[in-house]
């Protein structure tokens, strides 16, 4: 294997994503947050928020000084939903006041006070802004925002944007919300927040399901007109049902599985990564495990059985991350990092060997597909 210059160094470290509540009021179907499109929480995850506490162990006020950019936001969880997020704010405010802040929020939780505060807070940095993910209007929000209540949400932008603070209103462009596009906008052009129109994920082969506890189908969701709902090659499928079984040993299939991708076009290119200038970042899950970005961290704890999409990725991270000590609880992030945990990982770019990074951060990253054609023009 080559050997590559050693990256996510602890004193470069720029960038925090830090998922700092795996609480919510939403049940999005797609959220990995639940089981299989269902409202049933994913078995893997503990529900818990950081405290100030907490946070004030893991993060070191040295650490603290040398980070340009905290993103709350995280995969199983809404950041609003912490019950210390103001008290943490306040803490890394009153320790390095210029830092860069995102938080993304589906909006729907807390009440006036809250938000006022939030806004206050970010009103003095205009670096700092809330990300409101808002996938529709008064009658059609809920339909991927499950359980989020129009007029709350809708309150609580208004609250906040009477602040004077920074928001920005994502929208995830659906087949059901499309028609709204210019309503959307109008709405957050009233609000003084930025609008941008998203392609969500979440069709695996066919329509998007919206299910019940017991798994049936409640409603399907479709893409936006425009966007094709690819299929997933047979063979793929007959593979992941496979791994599925639980009987595979991933030694005996390692090198097949890091070939897939040998002969695709184009590098890899870590996003996490800015060497040129930038520093790089970090993702913490809410459970205290360090992640090379929001990617792993995406995947490391998502419930797949009897899924197929990211299934081979998660078996191939599994075991070339599977002897790392990478738990804020029980290290600190210096002596994680200082370790050089994330080698396995970068020493596989070369060659495409490494699935999740070329699928994320190869020729087509995913975060263009994400806002490719979504019309951000409007
Ligand atoms: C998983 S969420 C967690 C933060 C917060 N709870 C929220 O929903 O904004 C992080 C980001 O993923 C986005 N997201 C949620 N479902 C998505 C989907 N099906 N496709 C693409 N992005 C999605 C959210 O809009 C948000 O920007
Ligand atoms: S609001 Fe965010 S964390 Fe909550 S269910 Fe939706 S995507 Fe998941
Ligand atoms: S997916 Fe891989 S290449 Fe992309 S940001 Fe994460 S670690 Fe870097």
């Amino acid at each position: 294997m080559t050997s590559q210059n050693k990256h996510w160094i602890y004193e470069n470290v720029r960038a925090v994503h830090l998922e700092i509540s795996t609480l919510c009021n939403s049940i999005c179907p797609w959220c990995p947050r639940y089981n299989n499109f269902s409202p049933n929480l994913n078995p893997n995850l503990v529900e818990e928020a950081y405290t100030l506490k907490r946070f004030k162990e893991h993060f070191p006020k040295e650490f603290i000084k040398q980070i340009d950019f905290w993103t709350f936001a995280g995969d199983y969880g809404d950041p609003c939903t912490c019950p210390e997020l103001i008290p943490i704010l306040e803490y890394l405010t009153e320790i390095r006041p210029d830092s860069a802040m995102q938080i993304n929020t589906n909006g729907g939780m807390k009440t006036t006070p809250f938000w006022i505060a939030l806004g206050e807070l970010f009103e003095k940095n205009h670096s700092r802004y809330v990300i409101f993910s808002v996938d529709g209007l008064e009658d059609t929000n809920h339909i991927y925002r499950r359980n989020v209540k129009w007029n709350k949400v809708r309150n609580n932008m208004y609250c906040y944007s009477q602040t004077g603070a920074t928001g920005i209103w994502e929208f995830l462009k659906f087949k059901h919300n499309e028609h709204q596009l210019k309503e959307a906008k109008e709405m957050a052009d009233w609000l003084g927040f930025e609008i941008r129109f998203k392609n969500p994920n979440g069709f695996e082969g066919g329509p998007m399901p919206a299910r019940d506890k017991d798994y049936n189908i409640e409603y399907e969701m479709f893409p936006a007109t425009g966007k094709e709902i690819n299929e997933i090659p047979q063979r793929s499928v007959d593979f992941i049902n496979l791994i599925n079984t639980d009987t595979l040993d991933y030694a005996d299939y390692k090198d097949r599985v890091e070939s897939l991708y040998e002969d695709k076009p184009g590098c890899i290119t870590c996003a996490a990564n800015h060497t040129l200038g930038g520093g790089n970042e970090i993702r913490i899950n809410c459970d205290g495990a360090v992640w090379p970005c929001s990617f792993f961290g995406h995947l490391s704890k998502k419930y797949l059985k009897n899924r197929i999409v990211g299934r081979i990725q998660q078996w191939q991270i599994d075991d070339v991350l599977k002897d790392i000590n990478n738990n804020l609880n029980e290290r600190s992030l210096k002596e994680i990092l200082d370790n050089d945990p994330f080698r396995p990982v970068y020493e596989r770019w070369e060659g495409n060997k490494i699935l999740e990074c070329y699928d994320v951060c190869g020729p087509k990253p995913i975060m263009e597909k994400i806002y490719e054609g979504a019309d951000n023009r409007r």
